[in-house]
Order: C-alpha cells, then structure tokens, then sequence
C-alpha cells in the first residue's frame, strides 16, 4: 500500500543536458583596454574571440583559450579576467536556470531566460487573453522556424505604427526577455492603465521578440556565444550572415562589416539575403504608416539613433535626438542605471555599422529608427550573460524607454494637469502622474538647499571639504558617482580629480559611492579643511561621516526584544523579558519539506536559513517561488507563520530558529482549496488524525516530503505522527480554517 502511493514529490523535467558551453572548455572571458593592431593580429592567430563587433577595436572582451592565456601572461599584457572558466559559468548558469524553468506564473516567468518554444507559448497566452492583441505569423527562417510576433490594435485606419523586435543577434538572450514583458505589460495595462489605454487607441504596436529563431535556438543547444543567423554560405564551411549587416542601408559599406563568411558581422552576398532580414523586411514595408521602429539589442546601456553608419546628422536630426533624450531618460530614470544616448557612433561610446535595421527603416520606410542596447554596460556586469536577478530590471527599463516612443507616436501632450503644481502644463491633454511641488529655494521638485548651502549655493557654514578621486587605471571613473549630501562627483577621464564641497560638521553626512563599471578601479578620500581625513574608500561604497554617532538613542542589542536597527548609542532600554524561544530541526540532505513553531524575530527567508547557508542548494514556498543562496537571490521574501518550506540540502544540517514561540491554539491556519504547504505549529509529535479532525471532511490527501500519505478516504494514515519541524503538502477540496490543539 505505501509503495503504491509513494511518490516522488517533486518532478523536475530537466532537458537533454545543453551542450551550448561545449566550445568554451578550457576558456577564459578576459577584457583589455588597449588593444595595439600587433597584438589584435597575435589574439587572432591564438584563435580568440572578440566579442565586440568592430575591427581594429582599442578595447574588447575576449574569448581566450589557456595558451591565449598563457601568451598574455607572458608577454605582460594588461587585462582583466571577467570569467576564469567560461564553461563553468554557462553550465552553472544552465542549472540554475532549470531549477525555475517550472515555474511561469505572472512575473516568475521572468526569473530565467526562456527558450523560442517558450515564447511561443507565451506570445499565444497573451493572445489569448487580450481583446487587442493578435498573433502575428511574419514567415520562417532559414531553418523552418516561425518569426511570431503580436500586433495590438484597437482597430480604425490611418493610425500610427510602431514596430519593436529582439534578438536579430542570438546570443543577446535578454532582448527575448524585454519584448515579451514589455508586449505582456500592454496586454495587462489596456484594461488596468488609463494612460496605456489611450495611447493603445492611437497607436497601433507590433512586437517580434526573436526574429533570429535559429540564432536563438543555437545558442541554447551548441553555442551560447553565436550572433549570425544559421544559413548556409556557399563555398564555406563558416555558416551565418550577421542580420544586423545584411539590410539595405549602406550595406557593405566598410563600418564593421565583413565579407568573410567566417566572421561575425558577415554582410551576406547581397542586400536581404538572409531569410530572416527578407522576411521582415516584406512584413514591415506591409505595416501602413510605421513612423517608428526600435530594434533591440545587448549590451552596452545605450540608445542610438539614425544614422548608424555615419556620423553625418540626418535631416531629422533634432527631432530624433528629442525622442532620443526621452527614451535615454525614461530608461535611466527606472532603476539609476545609467544609458546614454547618441547618433552615429555615439561619439565613440560605439562605432559605426552598416547595414543595420534601424537605418533601412528609416531610410526605406521613412520611420525613426532606433538601436536599444540594453543593460549591462559591460562585460564585468555580466555580458550576454545579465544574470538571472536583473532581468526584470532589464524588462522594465526596455518597458519605460519603448513607452516613450509610443508616447511620441501618439502624439498626445503628457504632463502635469493639476493645476495647482508648479510643473501643471496647460497643454497636457494626459496625466502622466509627474506633478511636483515648490521646494524652498523655489525649485520645482527639488528637495531644498543641500546641507551646508543656502538657496543661493553659499556655503553658510563656512565649513569646507576636500575631496581626492583616484582612478587605478587612468581612463576615468566609467560612470561610478561618488555621492556625499546631494552633490555628485566622478571623473570623466584620466587618473586623478580634486573637489571641494561645503557642509555642515554639525550633521551625519551620508556617502555612497556606486553605479559604474570598473568599480575595482576607482577609490576617493574625504578631507576636512585641517587636513584630517575624515573617510576613505572605493566602490562600491556606502557609508556616513560627521556628527554620526549619539543620534539615535535605542536599544542596541540584537537580542532584546525591542532591538533597534538604527540605534547608534544604547540608553538601556532593552528588555529581554521574554527570552527568544529556540527550536533545532533536523533536516536530512535532500529534498525534506520544513516547518516551525517559532515565529522568527528575523522572518526573511535567507536570514531564517543563514546558518545552513553553505549546505542549501534552495528552498522554495507552496508557489514554487525560489531562495537560492548561491545567486543570493530571494525569490519567497519573508517566511510567513503557520507555512511550510521545501528546502533541498548537499547534507544533512540542523537548523535553529528563534523568535516567539506560536500558541497553537489561538493560531488560525487558513488554507486554500488545492494543494498547500502546510506547518505543524505543535512543540510534540501527536497523532495526524487528532491534529486534523476538524477539517477531516475537507481532507483529500496530506503526504510528508518522502510520500507518506493519509488518505481519509481509505482510512489510511501511513504518517502517523505530526512532528515538530516537519512540514506537509495537504490537498483539500474546500477552503478551511482551523488551529491546532494546545501544546
Ligand atoms: N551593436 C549592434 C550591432 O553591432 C548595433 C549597431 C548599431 N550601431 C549604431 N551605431 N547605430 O549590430
Ligand atoms: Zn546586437
């Protein structure tokens, strides 16, 4: 009987183990900042890949092999090693993904890169369950793939359109990510924004999140660093075109463009002859009136505007740089992740690049055509390979830049409309929720003099700092910002930068330091005007000096009951009166579902588990949401009182709680119809029958982490005892309430 009914609780479907890190055996991901045409031709010969797609680049990340390496060593080239062993990390970063591949629901679809038969999925879901949105089927690449996409649109002719695609180039796994939220968001927000809803009904949006499905699909199989499409080149054994070189806007005109069939940016050998370019080229030149296009790309943080082959201003040059500077900041502006935008080679923030989309819809169909190249900035933070953590940072960024352009489209007005702000704009004809008030210097917005200043930037207090910024390497600060009470300092280039700053003594002065590349580079001391120094650091940093200590009286001791995180000095106030209740639960190595009778004084997830940290390989809640320490990622929160935990451990452990002990019976557990998680609130074993009498009737099945079950319909209680620090998956065919009997 129990064999029968014992099964496994969890099925993970793990794919056919990828292989996409199989070229990268025995290689490093390294970067070097100066790049001499000597030792370009050396790393080629030594068979290194440049990721950046330029000839004769001064800087790169690159794909070296141990000799590579080895050559670098010692020949003393400068570089950085971004990635020691590039298989490891890509086949890490494949494990942890299948760990969630499971779980889809909401914006847990999001926690990992999905596959082209995911999106799929997903493109027909939000089709399904929007009055506007429709599949699009454009044709099929070159391999016999389907370019799908979704059209939104309220119906009516003569409206504007906008068209926004990803993954041109494969590897760039994040683009996939971006447009499918960002065509998921509209679905939601038509029937749930207003501002959404209006701007739907002027504009008609397309949305094609991966018009290079075989690149895609061959980056999770074989190579996860491949950028071309996968069509065959006569007279070669090199596949691909790049798509980004193969349309007809200066295609081949020498900007990072080869005809070798081998490279990267390979033109193809002729204007479309990629199946991919041709297939969108026909759908787009079939939209009618597209004024827009965004073609979206990773990484390096920007917003590029036409042209991109040339540094020639095109004759709508003021009005791209506009919807450009509106796109840049709508982006920065999300997360303080700073984008820049340009046209050209955005004064070497790039390069040049014939060929490209962009630059065809906007010669060809008249639209302005823009380049996202979306986070991170550089290799350091991750490359092609954003980690898992930020994608939905990446999603909502991409989200409030590609707004913008619909905004432009629709040609409303969006501002302030309250009349009584400081910012009302009479012209508005939308809210867009910006309204702001008059701060007392008179700024709209802002938040009043910096300390130490009055309204007029004098320094009252007379008090003045000096302020030493080094860079390590010389080539500025590459975007970090040292931050002390409101003013920001960096260097743009070179080594070395001194500032002087007023303040105020009498004040705790707040320092953060933070939001570049490089950050190993950068390092700053803080000087007052007797030559002490009052604080020094790097990046990143955060921290305080000045009249800090002594502010917050409290109680400091994290035991007491009544700590006080922000209390700096101790007035005795602690109270232990009721000393923490402990409880040690022994988990086995494995899968073992957990609970507790505590409810913890810190409820977080990773501080409940801290001391087990190094063992647990994850824990997940009754939603399938994750904490993986590992990536240090909190997917669950807090842990909530009278729920139990699955928890998958490398060895056995045990594990302490503390914080006040639950009386069970004054404790209500409320559990949904379907399957829960359930604790056990008692400090003894009892009978699981007695304990669950009250819901019997609801009852359909209760098993333990192994697959012991009760099962009331057959009278059958193979678990006999609920014991503490055990937890349970219940099913119930009704909601129910109820509470354990007292200890
Ligand atoms: N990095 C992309 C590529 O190599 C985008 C190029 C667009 N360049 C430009 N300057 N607008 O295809
Ligand atoms: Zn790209």
């Amino acid at each position: 009987m129990k064999n029968l009914i014992s099964f496994s609780l969890l099925l993970f479907v793990f794919q056919i183990s990828a292989q996409n890190s199989a070229p990268y055996t025995n290689t490093s991901l390294v970067h070097l900042k100066s790049i001499s045409p000597a030792l370009e031709a050396s790393l080629h010969n030594l068979d290194a890949t440049f990721l950046s797609c330029r000839e004769h680049q001064s800087s790169s990340d690159i794909i070296v092999s141990a000799t590579a390496l080895n050559w670098l060593n010692t020949n003393n080239v400068v570089f950085e090693t971004i990635v020691t062993d590039l298989k490891q990390k890509i086949d890490h970063d494949n494990a942890a993904m299948e760990l969630l591949r499971s779980e889809k629901d909401g914006e847990e679809w999001y926690n990992i890169y999905r596959t082209y038969s995911e999106v799929q999925d997903k493109l027909v879901e939000i089709a399904n369950s929007s009055s506007i949105a429709t599949l699009i089927d454009l044709g099929d690449s070159y391999e016999n793939r389907a370019i799908k996409g979704l059209k939104f649109s309220t119906g009516g002719s003569n409206k504007p359109a906008v068209f926004f695609n990803g993954c041109q180039h494969a590897r760039e796994w994040v683009t996939v990510m971006a447009t499918t939220y960002f065509a998921d968001q509209l679905a939601q927000e038509y029937t749930s924004d207003n501002f959404t809803a209006t701007l739907l009904d002027l504009v008609d949006v397309y949305i094609v999140p991966i018009v290079n499905p075989d690149g895609y699909v061959y980056t999770h199989t074989t190579d996860r660093y491949w950028r071309k499409n996968r069509q065959v080149n006569a007279n070669s054994s090199c596949v691909g075109t790049d798509l980004n070189r193969n349309w007809d806007a200066d295609w081949n005109g020498g900007e990072s463009t080869s005809t070798s069939e081998c490279s990267d940016v390979y033109v193809g050998t002729s204007p479309f002859s990629a199946t991919e370019a041709n297939v969108l080229k026909n759908y787009m030149e079939s939209v009618p009136n597209l004024v827009g296009h965004l073609d979206i790309h990773s990484y390096s943080a920007l917003v590029l505007g036409p042209w991109g082959y040339t540094n020639t201003e095109s004759p709508d040059h003021d009005e791209i740089v506009s919807l450009g500077n509106a796109m840049n900041d709508a982006i920065t502006n999300t997360n303080n992740y700073p984008f820049i935008f340009g046209v050209g080679d955005a004064n070497g923030a790039l390069y040049l690049a014939s060929g490209t989309m962009p630059d065809w819809s906007y010669d060809e169909l008249g639209a302005l055509g823009y380049t996202f190249e979306l986070r991170p900035n550089s290799s350091s933070g991750g490359g092609f390979e954003l980690p898992e953590s930020q994608i939905l940072d990446a999603c909502a960024e991409n989200y409030n830049g590609a707004m913008e352009m619909i905004i432009w489209a629709a040609d409303v007005q969006s501002g302030c409309m309250d009349a009584t702000a400081c910012n009302y704009d009479a012209n508005a004809t939308v809210d867009d929720g910006t309204c702001a008030e008059l701060d007392e210097c008179g700024d709209c917005g802002g938040n009043g003099p910096n300390p130490g200043y009055d309204c007029d930037g004098n320094c009252v207090t007379g008090e003045m700092l000096t302020i030493q910024l080094e860079d390590s390497y010389g080539d500025g600060w590459n975007g970090n910002t040292l931050n002390i009470n409101g003013s920001s300092l960096t260097i743009a280039s070179g080594s070395s930068s001194t500032e002087v700053l007023c303040y105020d003594s009498n004040l705790c002065v707040s320092v953060v330091c933070d939001g570049g590349t490089w950050p190993e580079e950068v390092s700053w001391t803080i000087i007052n005007s007797d030559g002490v120094e009052l604080l020094s650091g790097g990046a990143p940093f955060s921290g305080e000096f000045g009249n800090c200590s002594s502010e917050i009286l409290g109680c400091t001791d994290p035991l007491a009951i009544n700590y006080n995180e922000l209390a700096t000095t101790d007035d005795g106030s602690c109270e232990y009166s009721s000393a923490l209740d402990v409880q040690i639960i022994n988990l086995p190595i494995g899968w073992y579902i957990f609970s507790t009778f505590i409810s913890p004084q810190f409820p977080a997830i990773d501080d409940l588990v801290s001391s087990i940290n190094s063992a647990t390989i994850i824990v997940k809640d009754a939603e399938g949401l994750a904490y993986l320490p590992d990536w240090d990622f909190n997917g669950i929160g807090d842990a909530i009182d009278g729920e139990a935990y699955l928890i998958k451990l490398s060895e056995n452990q045990n594990l302490s709680t503390s914080g006040t002990k639950i009386i069970p019976e004054d404790f209500v557990i409320n559990l949904n119809e379907g399957w829960s998680l359930l604790a056990y609130l008692r400090d003894s074993p009892a009978n699981l029958v007695n304990m669950l009498a009250t819901i019997n009737q609801q009852i359909v099945i209760v098993k333990t982490f192994d697959g012991t079950a009760y099962l009331p319909d057959w009278d059958y209680n193979g678990i006999g005892d609920m014991t503490p620090g055990q937890g349970y998956q219940i099913k119930l065919n009704s909601n129910v309430s109820f509470s354990y009997p007292q200890n």
